[in-house]
């Protein structure tokens, strides 16, 4: 079976085929970079628009697939920002269409779940998910992914590239930041905010810009940044790990990708006896390829969509998803 999934939530617009082994045939992409400001949707979805046709065809070349012998088209219908949502949606559906295969709407959060347990062996674990616009603590339970835990204001991900942005240094902001706490030493404190399961960084942003402007050294403000972000994070997902009475954890986002944050996660499983997977950083950021595992992993257990029914949702929830695929084994 081979499944062609379109990924376009947000910065990046990507392609992938994978098989029903999850094998990966193919994963292209596309990130759209503004040249100054945050992200505007609708010049993102632009973007989309201009290079998922490419995406698809090179994705077909280089998988040697006949677009014919695909068996279903999947794409990310949320959560995510409207315009490009619409944007790959739109794409999927012609493609749908023109091959005559089924559709597969799939869950941006639960497909970074996916990925990760595929190809890295794990089997129930407590995901942490950590990008640009999401933070999540999620684990199995009767029948869905729930959220244990979240960011009660912006992504991990979000408050790095707000923060890179707002001292001058570029975007994306999480590999600069990462680069430059190389070079700190000090450990300046910052805003520490965990509450139960749930994390908030906006008062870190906004103290850690403060602090810059009063002449704080850049690098001992990045270092302090990851330490403190990473160490609530830490904490969050080992409380979810205690609580389920899980022994894996699993990492997955753009942020997954930081070096001091797998150390620190790995260390926290190491000290208790569980273990820590992390995904390539190709299926750690976003990928067409997540998507299209997914969407076969979905459509293998039945679940079905019309395209009158494949409306994008902005705000499509991680524990909205009926998990059936678990019982057919996704691995
Ligand atoms: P989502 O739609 O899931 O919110 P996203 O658009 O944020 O996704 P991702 O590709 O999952 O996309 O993640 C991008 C984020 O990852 C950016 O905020 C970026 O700064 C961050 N990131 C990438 N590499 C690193 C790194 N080495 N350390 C920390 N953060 C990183
Ligand atoms: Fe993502």
């Amino acid at each position: 079976m081979l499944c062609l999934g379109i990924e376009s939530t947000a910065h990046t617009v990507g392609v992938g085929i994978v098989d029903d082994k999850c094998r990966i045939l193919a994963n292209e992409s596309s990130v759209f970079s503004p040249l100054k400001g945050g992200i505007h949707p609708r010049e993102a979805a632009n973007h989309h628009a201009e290079n998922v046709v490419s995406l698809i065809r090179a994705a077909l070349l280089k998988s040697s697939v006949d677009p014919h012998d695909l068996d279903v088209i999947a794409f990310s219908m949320g959560p995510g920002l409207g315009p490009c949502l619409r944007t790959g949606a739109t794409a999927a559906r012609a493609l749908a269409l023109a091959v005559d295969k089924p559709l597969v709407g799939v869950n941006h959060c639960v497909a970074h779940l996916e990925i990760g347990r595929a190809t890295t062996g794990c089997g129930n674990p407590v995901l942490l998910y950590v990008s640009g616009g999401n933070t999540q603590v999620i684990a199995f339970a009767e029948g869905r992914y729930r959220v244990f835990g979240e960011t009660l204001d912006i992504g991990v991900g979000n408050l790095l590239d707000k923060f890179a942005r707002g001292v001058g240094l570029g975007f994306p902001g999480g590999p600069l930041v990462e680069r430059l706490a190389a070079e700190g030493s000090e450990l300046v404190a910052l805003p520490y905010s965990v509450k139960g399961m749930d994390v908030a960084f906006s008062g870190m942003l906004t103290a850690a810009l403060e602090l810059h402007k009063g002449g704080r050294i850049l690098g001992d403000l990045c270092y302090s940044i990851q330490e403190t972000v990473f160490a609530m994070l830490t904490e969050v997902s080992e409380r979810a790990m205690a609580h389920l009475g899980r022994n894996e954890i699993l990492l997955g986002g753009g942020v997954a990708c930081n070096e001091r944050l797998r150390s620190m996660v790995g260390r926290m499983a190491g000290d208790r006896g569980a273990k820590a997977f992390v995904p390539e950083a190709a299926l750690c950021v976003d990928n067409g390829a997540m998507i299209a595992w997914t969407g076969l992993l979905m459509h293998r257990s039945g679940s079905r969509l019309e395209i009158q029914d494949s409306l994008v949702n902005q705000r499509f929830r991680t524990d909205q998803v009926d998990v059936n695929w678990m019982a057919v084994g996704a691995q």
